[in-house]
């Protein structure tokens, strides 16, 4: 068992008037909080998709409403096309039309996309509108709704259009992941695992103890998972919050996972699963520069939370074609974090074709 009290905020530290805490408390509490990240009630904006909504549209607006709060719902399409100009834009036009002023809150209720979209709406709307987010997906929850990064996806490729831009408060109710899809699931446990490689021993050594009440998403281990993943990533963006040097530590994985994604076509693995096959190329990439690294300990994890295979059709230089043309190469090179051993994580560009190769066959299981 993790020993840790829930009750207590973490607070994300930065400069200015930018920090903020992420309480860990349910849905209702939400007005309460709010009060204390100094809201004070009147109109709000709620984003959220048709699949959210569905579930929890109801329970929010009735506790808002019983404090006081206006809110007005946009309920989007569910799904990564959501995080577009369109999207965006039938964002802004609800919002005029709602009358919204300097300080009425923009508050995404969902999981990254919504939390993306809402959180660029409401950094540009009015320039800067206060913004809380309620996050409802595992990713979400320890991942993307903590630290800023907001915006939306461009035809050259994904997230190339954002801003950071720090919520007021990150409301996150562990309960809500019961009603997730269970591919979600496993998908979002990628990003947890991933935290643990790259900061946290000893929570790997939990996650390696408890592997298969995490996969059942057994109700006795989740909101433990839940916090103190979210309190790696709270501490990773504390130390770094533009991404100058450790926050750049979290894309373990991403190299490799976004180029899978590509490589495939968008939407046939869900991110976590691209991310999760990535990781597995980045730990065999880790292992060969460094022989602290515990690879197997490292990859039976990540078998046991999704194993899904590549189609025979995809090869292995389509896979690093689609490397090459990432619109996020630094000085036109990719860059790939790497384990010095669990729990500690750097980044480099100093690694050769072959080496690339030789982790993309690795993780295809093409050796
Ligand atoms: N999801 C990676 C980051 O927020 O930096």
């Amino acid at each position: 068992m993790l020993l840790q009290n829930k009750e207590i905020p973490i607070h994300i530290d930065l400069p200015g008037d930018r920090g903020y805490d992420l309480v860990f408390s349910s849905i209702s509490a939400l007005p309460a909080k709010m009060r204390d990240a100094g809201l004070r009630p009147g109109k709000c904006l709620v984003i959220t998709d048709t699949n959210v909504a569905a579930h929890y549209r109801n329970p929010l607006v009735s506790v808002l409403s019983s404090d006081g709060w206006d809110p007005f719902v946009l309920a989007l399409p569910a799904g990564e096309e959501t995080k577009s100009t369109a999207h965006l834009t039938a964002i802004y036009n609800a919002a005029l039309a709602w009358n919204i002023d300097r300080k009425t809150p923009v508050l995404a209720l969902g999981g990254g996309v919504i939390g993306d979209l809402a959180g660029f709406a409401a950094s540009t709307l009015l320039r800067g509108l206060p913004f809380v987010q309620i996050p409802t997906s595992l990713i979400a929850q320890v991942d993307s709704a903590i630290g800023g990064k907001t915006g939306i996806n461009h035809p050259e490729g994904k997230n190339l259009i954002g801003a950071f831009y720090q919520p007021k408060l990150v409301l996150i109710d562990s309960k809500l992941l019961y009603t997730l899809p269970r591919r979600e699931w496993t998908s979002g446990l990628a990003e947890v695992v991933k935290h643990a490689l790259i900061d946290d021993e000893a929570f790997f050594a939990w996650i390696e103890a408890e592997i298969r009440q995490i996969v059942a998403r057994d109700p006795r281990i989740v909101s433990d998972l839940v916090y103190r993943a979210a309190g790696i990533k709270a501490k990773i963006v504390s130390e770094d919050e533009f991404e100058h040097g450790k926050r750049a530590t979290l894309n373990f994985g991403h190299t490799f996972g976004h180029a899978i994604e590509k490589a495939l076509g968008y939407g046939v693995f869900t991110h976590g699963e691209a991310v999760n096959m990535g990781m597995k190329a980045a730990v065999f990439m880790s292992r060969r520069f460094n022989r602290k690294v515990e690879h197997e300990r490292a990859l039976s994890i990540l078998s046991l939370i999704s194993s899904p295979t590549i189609p025979s059709s995809i090869g292995i230089p389509d896979i690093r074609m689609a490397m090459s043309t990432d619109k996020k190469k630094v000085s036109d090179r990719n860059h790939f974090v790497l384990l010095r051993r669990i729990g500690e994580a750097y980044v480099t560009d100093d690694v050769t074709v072959s080496d690339i190769d030789a982790a993309i066959a690795f993780a295809l299981g093409r050796p």
